[in-house]
């Protein structure tokens, strides 16, 4: 499907090339640690960029969406159904136990207390007054120790819950432009594209984890670069936060002043290193069964998916290798598709770039179809119990 920001929409894209301060986010920069101390310094520090800091972009969300407005008048139980969760650490005792879950000011003092995850507002009077998004809005969930979408927080998983395009659709600045209303809600839980501001396709990607990224040298599905790359991407032309990005090959030369992320950028990066990926839960897959998948494994796929990471970037793939679609690799810089880096794979599904394999097995029978294997049901069985180990 093909569609164009049209009408008001259109207005968006130069939003984000306006110069000009509005806020700067709560957090400092750097630190003067060095050596070790620094990494950990730096990953701490990093921590509170990627759950908290916004750039500046509430510019975009207040100033231009006027999500706020919208916000507003939205109740929890709403709230948490398109995905939004809830950071039970930020809430006093007793405060979920006598909170009316069906009354929009409930919504309202959640933000005031910074326990939206990935959702920063300013709230005075009863009233949202600024609104804008974290890092940890998409690559962020909860363990639902106190209710669905309740708990603590899971840094770097992704929200395969959140429906992004529906929450963005809230807008009343974008009520009166149907065409982009209908991409919007098409994507669905767990989906964004992050590229349909820039080339107006709709081709969503599945939200992948934030985690288990050390020793990898090309992040994202098509190995745009390396994550200090990528963050500036998203920072700059997707949460429309205050900063520089330049991508002559995509067209894109945005400069705001002064800018909120570039000096941020080596924090989250500590950060987003210092995330692992999060090991399969006890019994959660036949140990014998995967000893003997791992060996399906080095024959069939490891070509591609090397240990110990589980890629081969900074090779790519072109999408015909492995029966793909091709489309998004077109949207990109590459043209390509990375092997994607195999971590805690019982931990997000749908799996490949448009998640056209819900699971596992779909996995390996999608492979089965587009490479000469011949797996017998055994060994596919063997290989799925081993993907569960990973
Ligand atoms: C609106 C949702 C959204 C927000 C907000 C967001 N991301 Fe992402 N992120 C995505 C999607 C979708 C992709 C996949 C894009 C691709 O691979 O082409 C992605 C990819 C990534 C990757 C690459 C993972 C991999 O294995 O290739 C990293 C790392 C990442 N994001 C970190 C961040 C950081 C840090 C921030 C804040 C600056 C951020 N993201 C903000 C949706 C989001
Ligand atoms: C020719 C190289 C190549 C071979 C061989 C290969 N893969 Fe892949 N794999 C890729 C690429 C490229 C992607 C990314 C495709 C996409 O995102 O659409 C990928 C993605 C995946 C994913 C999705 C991971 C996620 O988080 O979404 C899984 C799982 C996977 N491969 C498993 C396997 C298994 C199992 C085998 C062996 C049967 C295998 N691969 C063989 C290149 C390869």
């Amino acid at each position: 499907m093909r569609c164009r920001w049209t009408g008001k929409a259109a207005a968006i894209i130069p939003a984000v090339v306006l110069a000009g301060c509005q806020l700067e986010g709560p957090f400092g920069s750097g630190s003067s640690f060095s050596g070790p101390e620094r990494d950990v310094a730096s990953a701490a520090s990093g921590q509170q960029v990627f759950r908290y800091e916004t750039f500046g972009n509430e510019r975009f969300w207040t100033d231009t969406l006027r999500l706020h407005a919208a916000i507003q008048t939205v109740d929890p139980l709403t709230a948490l159904s398109v995905g939004l969760k809830v950071d039970a650490d930020r809430l006093p005792p007793g405060f979920l136990q006598s909170a009316d879950l069906t009354d929009p000011a409930t919504t309202v003092e959640l933000l005031r207390r910074d326990a939206v995850l990935g959702v920063r507002a300013q709230v005075a009077g009863g009233e949202i007054r600024r609104l804008g998004i974290t890092c940890a809005f998409c690559h962020s969930t909860v363990d639902n120790s106190v209710g669905e979408g309740i708990g603590r927080r899971l840094d770097g998983w992704p929200n395969g819950d959140l429906d992004v395009g529906r929450i963005v659709a809230l807008s009343p600045e974008l009520q009166d432009d149907p065409e982009v209303l209908s991409v919007l809600t098409s994507w669905g839980p767990g989906f964004y594209d992050p590229y349909f501001n820039q080339d107006g396709l709709n081709d969503p990607v599945v939200i992948p984890p934030a985690y288990g990224l050390q020793g990898i040298p090309l992040e994202t599905y098509t190995g745009e670069g390396p994550i200090s790359y990528w963050n500036a991407y998203v920072a700059v032309t997707q949460m429309h936060g205050q900063g520089d990005f330049r991508q002559p090959l995509l067209g894109i030369s945005i400069q705001n002043s002064p800018d909120l992320v570039t000096h941020r950028l080596p924090l989250l990066l500590a950060y987003q290193l210092s995330l692992p990926a999060p090991p399969p839960p006890d019994g959660s897959f036949d140990a014998d069964a995967a000893a003997d998948g791992e060996a399906v494994f080095a024959a069939a796929c490891a070509s591609c998916h090397v240990p110990p990471t589980f890629t081969d970037a900074p090779t790519l793939h072109a999408a015909g290798e492995t029966g793909v679609d091709p489309v998004y690799a077109t949207r990109g810089t590459t043209g390509m598709y990375r092997a994607t880096p195999l971590r805690a794979l019982w931990q997000h599904s749908p799996y490949f770039h448009d998640g056209s394999a819900p699971t596992l097995e779909d996995v390996v029978e999608h492979y089965e179809s587009v490479l000469p294997l011949f797996l017998s049901p055994d060994e596919k069985h063997d290989l799925v119990e081993f993907l569960k180990s990973l």
